[in-house]
């Protein structure tokens, strides 16, 4: 079958610019499809934090003439390749909207931090990614590359599909079809109805079939509106976001559009997660000696953060957001259970003020069990990967989670809330599981923090008393393969359904 051409349009893209998973599967999926044989090419903003990033990307002579509001803002393109492939990944220069101070790591791609340390979006985030949608189309004739397929991802990319709609007359973009990817429902971009003006998209979309929700401009419903098929990144997720628990308003829209409407789970990048090839460990591991060498990262992980190094306190350890999403709270209620247990607690994240000012309290009070990080920091997530005992992520909800696949494959089982893709990729290693040798880790249903606490206290058990049941989850977690090889050929199958 004939190769297809893809463009993919992101706000973030790892090796350049990151706050969260999304840039991890932006820079894969790519060098996934790539593998497969296709031609695709990838467009970001040029942060500042890409310009003074570890791949700093080359100017190029492209100019891209780009209407927005009454202007029309003149913009270089930057280039560069993803890291380790041949993929090129193009930035689009206006530094009114995206050379900005806070933009050099985390959520300072789309937040600005206020005095006290609160953190809020950027007033013009509307019109920085209305401008970077609309650029990114732009890119088609500037390059002389002509996609089959425009695959944007997010509330950042929502309003690509409804410009490529308008644009359709127009022979250059006739034959393109759009995918649009839920990451995570409950970031919608909803801006006030004043904002559609700015966008140059015509006044008549405006309306509740369309752009508008309950008299707001959704950026993320434009893109389920518009784009040609919408997928999310897991069944599970794709299911829950059609009802009112989990669907953040959108639920009805997306029953409407459940014809169009799948899910595929993330893919995991193996060279770059990796306990046998990570440069970031003491020892290298894999399942053949991972009981020998996996001590080493423990040992480092709890110097790092400043607690007794000793191999007999189990580690949990957590890498995440701190949001409500992340079941932080559920964490931070049953944490003092978990000290009676023995357990030593290592949190690294970056987010919101009350979790940061909760987390620091908890710490000062515990500073012998109990080591946070706050901020973000890539090079220590790997290493609270691979050297803690278990991982907690005991999500509220999980559009599909990557840290749970990571934590797989460094043999350091999770803990999960079986929702979204934690229930779709994580085996509960209960009694029946064990003893059919599937289980992988450990979930629970109830969003409580006396589940999480049980389910940590079984884990606790088998790690303690039952050890060759823990080592046998341990290893069998490691053997499963979340590689791109399945979830790049789902993408590829959905992409030439659209096609035709
Ligand atoms: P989400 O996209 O909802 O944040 P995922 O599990 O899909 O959740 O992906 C999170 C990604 O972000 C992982 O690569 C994880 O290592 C990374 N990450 C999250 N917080 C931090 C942090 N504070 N420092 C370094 N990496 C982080
Ligand atoms: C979102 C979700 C996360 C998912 C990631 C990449 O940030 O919260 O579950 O893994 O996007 O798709």
């Amino acid at each position: 079958m004939a190769p297809l051409r893809i463009l993919v349009v992101a706000s973030e893209v790892v090796g350049f610019a990151k706050t969260g998973g999304l840039a991890d599967v932006t820079g894969s999926l790519p060098r996934a499809l790539a593998e497969r044989g296709h031609e695709v090419v990838v467009v970001m903003p040029y942060y500042r934090a890409v310009r003074f990033g570890k791949n700093p990307p080359e100017a190029t002579a492209h100019v891209l003439h780009v209407p927005i509001g009454s202007r029309t803002l003149a913009c270089r393109l930057f280039q560069s390749k993803l890291p380790g492939t041949e993929v090129t990944i193009y930035f689009v220069d206006a530094p009114e909207y995206f050379d900005r101070d806070d933009g050099y790591h985390g959520r300072g791609l789309y937040q600005q931090t206020m005095p006290g340390g609160y953190k809020s979006d950027y007033p013009d985030n509307a019109e920085r990614f209305a401008f970077f949608s609309r650029a990114a189309l732009e890119v088609i004739p500037t390059l002389r590359f002509q996609p089959d397929i425009v695959h944007a991802n997010d509330w950042q990319t929502g309003l690509v599909p409804a410009y490529l709609s308008e644009f359709r007359a127009n022979p250059k973009y006739a034959n393109i079809r759009s995918l649009f990817t839920i990451h995570n429902i409950a970031y919608q971009g909803m801006f006030g109805a004043d904002v559609m003006r700015m966008t140059g998209l015509p006044g008549w979309m405006f309306n509740p079939k369309q752009l508008e929700y309950h008299g707001q401009l959704n950026f993320l419903k434009a893109g389920v509106v518009f784009a040609d098929a919408v997928n999310t990144v897991s069944p599970t997720y794709a299911r829950e976001i059609q009802t009112a628990e989990y669907g953040c308003g959108m639920e009805g829209l997306l029953v409407e559009n459940k014809e169009k409407l799948s899910g595929i789970v993330n893919g995991v990048d193996y060279d770059v997660w990796n306990p046998s090839l990570d440069p970031l460990l003491p020892k290298r591991y894999d399942a053949s000696n991972v009981f020998e060498r996996k001590p080493a990262s423990k040992a480092e992980l709890q110097k790092r953060f400043g607690l007794p190094v000793d191999p007999a306190k189990p580690v949990l350890g957590l890498v995440a957001r701190l949001v409500s999403q992340k079941g932080i709270d559920l964490i931070l209620s049953s944490a003092p259970g978990f000290l009676d247990l023995g357990c030593q607690l290592i949190f690294l994240g970056d987010g919101d003020r009350e979790f940061h000012d909760q987390l620091q309290n908890f710490h000062a009070k515990h500073p012998q069990q109990v080591g946070i990080y706050l901020g973000f920091q890539e090079q220590l997530a790997h290493l609270v990967e691979a050297g803690s005992d278990l991982f907690l992520m005991p999500s509220r909800y999980e559009p599909s989670g990557l840290n749970q696949l990571y934590s797989l494959k460094y043999g350091t089982p999770p803990v999960v809330r079986a929702t979204g893709g934690l229930a779709d990729t994580i085996v509960n290693a209960n009694e029946a599981n064990l003893a059919n040798g599937t289980g992988t880790g450990f979930s629970f249903n109830e969003y409580t923090p006396s589940a999480l606490y049980e389910t940590v206290k079984w884990a606790l058990l088998l790690y303690r008393e039952r050890p060759k049941d823990f080592q046998q989850v341990v290893l069998t977690a490691m053997r499963q393969d979340w590689s791109w090889d399945r979830s790049s050929a789902d993408y590829e199958a959905l992409y030439r359904r659209l096609v035709g």
